[in-house]
């Protein structure tokens, strides 16, 4: 498997990476069309995304975008094909974003993670986060989500905005040092 920059896929390979948002995070990308045009937003030189690929397959893709003069990178999107969740591909991927937001001089990476299934998923799912935020980051449990994975590679809970999502359903701030 190789990772390598979405600026040399093909349209079939954009295609799959666009089908993967759909799939992965539908209440992101409902339908094909949006992913696409999400794709293509991104894909422009101040951004870097990359793509795991395997016989000419994509099983993966993620991205960071610059901010504060080049300082902070947001990681967006990030997704692995259904079949090849937990064999190390986001971790792969995630690393190599960290190696070239770190080559570019970023010195933060940053992202946020809706908590927004409706019976939520995280300890900061369904409270009152105006009572207390401290503890309640403080006591962050990630439950189902994937909040779980980005604590794996070192990201901490630093922020959350109420209700992103509707009343209860949270957009996660997370963020490592590089
Ligand atoms: C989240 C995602 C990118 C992780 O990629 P992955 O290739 O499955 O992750 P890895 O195999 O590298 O996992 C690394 C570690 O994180 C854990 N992990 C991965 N996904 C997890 C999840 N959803 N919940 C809990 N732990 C998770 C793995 O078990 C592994 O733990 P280990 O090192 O103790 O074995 C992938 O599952 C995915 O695409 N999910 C759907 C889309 C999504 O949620 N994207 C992120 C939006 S913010």
């Amino acid at each position: 498997m190789k990772i390598i920059n979405m600026d040399t896929l093909n349209e079939k390979q954009i295609n799959q990476s666009a089908q993967m948002l759909t799939d992965e995070l539908p209440l992101g990308w409902a339908a094909f069309g949006e992913a696409i045009d999400e794709i293509k937003e991104r894909l422009v030189p101040q951004n870097t995304l990359l793509a795991a690929v395997e016989n000419g397959e994509v099983l993966g893709w993620c991205g960071i975008l610059p901010s504060y003069e080049g300082k902070v990178f947001e990681l967006h999107p990030l997704v692995v094909v259904k079949h090849m969740q937990r064999k190390g591909i986001g971790t792969m991927l995630v690393k190599a974003l960290e190696d070239a937001a770190r080559s570019r001089g970023g010195i933060t990476m940053w992202l946020g993670a809706d908590d927004d299934k409706p019976d939520g998923e995280t300890s900061l799912a369904n409270v009152d986060l105006y009572d207390n935020l401290p503890k309640h980051i403080k006591e962050f449990d990630p439950g189902t989500h994937q909040t779980a994975f980005y604590l794996k590679m070192g990201f901490k809970v630093v922020g959350v905005m109420p209700d992103a999502n509707g009343i209860g359903r949270p957009d996660i701030y997370l963020a490592k040092r590089l």
